[in-house]
């Protein structure tokens, strides 16, 4: 717990259990702010070009890490924009309407900005999201989407599909999808296939070089504490980083040697920041200094192992007590996040809160909580067990 800052609410230390929303403030995370600042304050313009982490580079020195984290090479990743925009990116170039294949499938009820990006991105493009947008829907009694379901379905719009693009972990139950087994099957009929994973990053195992879909996205607040809003990463596969590929461009994404040549006709950087649109902000980039290398320190398998003990600590103590159902599957590839389930369960959430244990609440009955390896602890898990039987 030492890196990171634990909050308070009414004077008392929280029992945080809400990483999947917003991660905690790593400690060294200030720090890092405090010193742009100073260089801002000192150097002016200048901090773009000296010093030992200029601005003109300072996302560069992310790649690695981040490329870890997502199992892919430190030029196959980019750490800009923030998710929403990156989503619009990706379709800008990855949907490609031709012939029978004109349709997108995603889940549903997917994340509001999945949903609106797709069915804006549809109607920009001249197409019909009515008709356009195959949906594999929730199981309506545990939220689940189940790979297979998914697999037929890919199978059976085969001729029609232009472009698959889920979540790699399901938002409200927690489901892990087999990102594997749908990318291949995706890349076997040659269909588009990306992956929304804001919730799957920083928590379960990612191979995106070996999987190979065509993009990925996430955001960088929740499992990489990287602070309120900041900035999205995309994975993008060396085959893919051409500049013949279509893109919406911005003067950030031109190549480095020549970009201030200011010339007319986009020449884009041949790495995932080909995609870059705008000079980084680089003071809510900071933290995830900060952040971002403690995952390759304490290392992601040993990450999984300790985030796999506390949740099946969890899965035994709840089962011991009855009363809830967990929604997310007990399947080998599990996150940091539980589902759990009952009806009138308002009052329960309410009393975690006055015991100042942070998960949060979802609409009908819903309770999430995660418990980050990074700062959870079995205490953690154990406390919050204690409320519940109470509660
Ligand atoms: C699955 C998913 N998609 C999209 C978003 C939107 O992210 P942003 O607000 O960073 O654009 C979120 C945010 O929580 C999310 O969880």
């Amino acid at each position: 717990m030492s890196e990171f800052l634990k909050p308070s609410r009414n004077g008392h230390a929280v029992t945080y259990l809400c990483g999947h929303s917003l991660g905690l403030q790593p400690t060294g995370a200030q720090a890092y702010v405090q010193t742009e600042l100073d260089r801002w304050a000192s150097l002016a313009v200048e901090g773009h070009f000296v010093g030992e982490d200029p601005w003109m580079t300072f996302h560069e020195s992310l790649a690695g890490p981040m490329g870890y984290i997502v199992g892919a090479r430190p030029e196959q990743v980019s750490i800009q924009n923030t998710l929403s925009v990156n989503i619009h990116l990706m379709l800008a170039s990855f949907y490609r309407p031709a012939g029978k294949r004109v349709k997108v499938l995603m889940e549903a009820p997917a994340f509001p900005s999945d949903q609106y990006a797709v069915e804006t991105h549809l109607k920009v493009r001249g197409q019909v999201p009515e008709r356009d947008i195959i949906e594999v829907a929730h199981d309506p009694a545990n939220y689940l989407l189940g790979t297979d379901r998914i697999l037929d379905l890919i199978n059976r719009h085969q001729d029609e599909l232009a472009l698959v693009f889920l979540g790699g972990v399901q938002y409200i139950s927690g489901e892990v999808l087999d990102m594997a087994a749908i990318t291949r099957a995706c890349r076997e009929r040659g269909i588009a296939c990306g992956w929304d994973l804001a919730h799957a990053v920083g928590n379960v195992d990612l191979q995106l070089e070996a999987w190979d879909p065509d993009f990925a996205v996430w955001c960088c607040y929740k499992y990489l504490n990287g602070g309120p809003g900041t900035l999205g990463g995309l994975f993008m596969p060396t085959r893919n980083q051409g500049p013949e590929v279509p893109r919406l461009a911005g003067w950030w994404g031109y190549k480095k040697e020549t970009r201030f040549k200011m010339r007319k006709g986009f020449d884009p950087v041949p790495t995932a920041d080909g995609w870059a649109l705008s000079n980084p902000p680089v003071l809510a980039m900071a933290p995830l200094k900060a952040s971002l290398p403690m995952f390759e320190a304490a290392g992601m398998p040993q990450l999984r192992q300790k985030s796999r003990q506390l949740v099946q600590r969890a899965r035994k103590g709840l089962s011991a007590q009855g009363g809830w159902q967990v929604f997310t599957p007990d399947a080998a590839e599990s996150g940091n996040m539980l589902t759990l389930y009952r009806p009138n369960a308002r009052p329960a959430f309410d009393a975690l809160m006055e015991r100042n244990i942070v998960g949060d609440w979802r609409e009908p009955g819903i309770i999430r909580v995660a418990f980050c390896p990074l700062y959870n602890t079995d205490a953690d898990v154990d406390t919050l067990l204690a409320a519940l039987a109470e509660a």
